[in-house]
């Protein structure tokens, strides 16, 4: 995806680009979905959220709510072809508010970018850590230690986290995302092989067994309001959905691509991924004794562990951070293009001045959240550090909150004859039954679940 920005006699325009191929479209949403989300969040939920049980309830939440949302919003953003914001107020009816979902949107990107960037700064500091080996243990207590000195230095926290923005920073203004982009396609394939080859390794450690059954064997009689609030938050997370990524991303989506089919395939592609982490993650867990419920820093104990206990584990577990910050690289810049896309659409900013306003917010809020484990640990808002503030606030309130708007606007105010006009590409698909089974879920099913997990996390039942 390139903009391209022509300024002429004082007025800021900009010709909109789209992706070139059906490819290059599947292949940048799979970039945006595809991060932390499966190396980090996925393993660190499944692990506090009780294993198999928080699984399912996360794969039911993807497919019945992650999938029509997502749709929904590739779909929106190729009608009108603007930043989420303009789409919104350019499909609402007059008087009606919906723009401000675009806004949350906003704001969303923000709040997401200020823990993104800290945790992608680890990443980066860790493949560092790699080249000097010193995360090359299998010692349990060495492993947390190493990564709580990391993560308790303010400082470093500051620094790293300063390094991932200017990069993201830089590779948006120029406006290279198509080079990321086929840097990314190029690469992704590699970070699977690997996470296979690291699943094989961790699967064949004695005692590993047990990490399998937690993982795969479900026990219903855990799921719990909680566990399904935190899986639906984690199924908007991971596909991106809910505050207007795929919105911006379905903007530049060609009229003759499969909308239902490419997220589909985006949505299994991205959960191959995390599966695979946690077959790399919890057999190695249970196999070394870390603790399953350490939460956040479990990618960071136990993979180099796991790479500790492997020949060449020294290259791999080096190939694999690297791999990480590249899968985290795609993943940012989808969220930076959010609040970017809006500022120099309507705001009358450069795309530069755009990127930089954008950077220079999250330097100003992304500090609280990366001294979260040092200079701000006691400062806790609802008992949460500004680090879980930010998470929270994001995966469980906003993306749920802005999917299930974007549920109700699809299906009642865009309308089933949009929509079938739309997801049929005018009549030149063949998908009808996909159409109807898509109109009923986001009209009735999405929402009607989404509203459920939010008022039940507002305590009213
Ligand atoms: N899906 C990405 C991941 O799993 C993160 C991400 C990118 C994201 N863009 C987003 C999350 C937009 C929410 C909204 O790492």
């Amino acid at each position: 995806m390139s903009e391209t920005t022509k300024r002429s006699t004082g007025q800021h325009q900009v010709k909109r680009d789209s992706f070139t191929s059906s490819l290059g479209m599947m292949a940048a949403t799979l970039g945006s979905a595809v991060g932390l989300g499966n190396i980090w969040k996925f393993p660190s939920m499944t692990g506090t959220n009780g294993g198999a049980t928080f699984l399912f309830v996360y794969l039911a939440c993807t497919i019945v709510v992650g999938l029509p949302v997502m749709i929904s919003e590739i779909m929106l953003g190729r009608t009108v072809k603007a930043n989420a914001i303009t789409t919104f107020n350019k499909l609402s009816p007059k008087k009606q508010p919906w723009g401000l979902v675009g806004v949350a949107g906003v704001v969303a990107a923000f709040l997401i970018l200020c823990f993104y960037t800290e945790v992608a700064g680890w990443v980066f500091a860790y493949i560092f850590k790699g080249i000097s080996g010193s995360i090359l243990t299998t010692d349990p207590k060495v492993a947390s230690d190493m990564f709580g000195q990391l993560i308790s230095n303010p400082l470093m926290s500051l620094v790293w986290q300063w390094i991932v923005l200017v990069l993201i920073s830089f590779i948006v203004t120029f406006g290279v995302s198509k080079g990321i982009e086929k840097v990314t396609t190029k690469l992704m394939p590699i970070l699977f092989c690997l996470l296979v080859i690291v699943g094989i390794r961790s699967m064949t450690l004695p005692g590993a067994s047990e990490g399998l059954k937690f993982l795969f064997a479900p026990d219903f009689s855990k799921i719990s309001g909680t566990v399904i609030l935190m899986a639906m938050g984690l199924a908007f997370f991971k596909l991106s959905i809910g505050m207007g990524t795929m919105m911006t991303y379905g903007s530049y989506c060609r009229d003759d691509q499969n909308v239902p089919m490419t997220a589909t395939k985006v949505m299994l592609a991205d959960l191959m991924v995390s599966l695979l982490a946690g077959i790399a993650i919890f057999p190695a867990v249970f196999a070394y004794g870390f603790d399953v419920t350490a939460g956040p820093s479990l990618l960071f104990v136990t993979i180099p562990a796991v790479f500790a206990s492997m020949p060449f584990g020294y290259l791999f577990a080096i190939i694999f951070f690297v791999l990480a910050a590249i899968a985290s690289t795609g993943a940012m810049l989808s969220l930076f293009e959010v609040p970017v896309a809006y500022l120099s659409e309507t705001k009358q900013m450069s795309r530069k001045g755009a990127v930089i306003t954008t950077a220079l917010g999250i330097v100003i809020l992304g500090a609280p959240a990366a001294l979260s484990h040092s200079l701000t640990a006691d400062v806790t808002i609802f008992g949460k550090t500004f680090f879980d503030l930010f998470d929270f606030l994001s995966s469980n309130i906003f993306m749920p909150a802005g999917g299930l708007c974007i549920c109700i606007f699809t299906g009642w105010v865009f309308g089933k004859d949009r929509i079938r006009e739309q997801l049929s590409n005018i009549g030149k698909l063949n998908n009808g039954g996909i159409i109807s089974l898509f109109t009923v879920l986001v009209k009735y099913v999405s929402p009607i679940l989404v509203a459920l997990v939010l008022l039940n996390m507002l305590n009213v039942f």
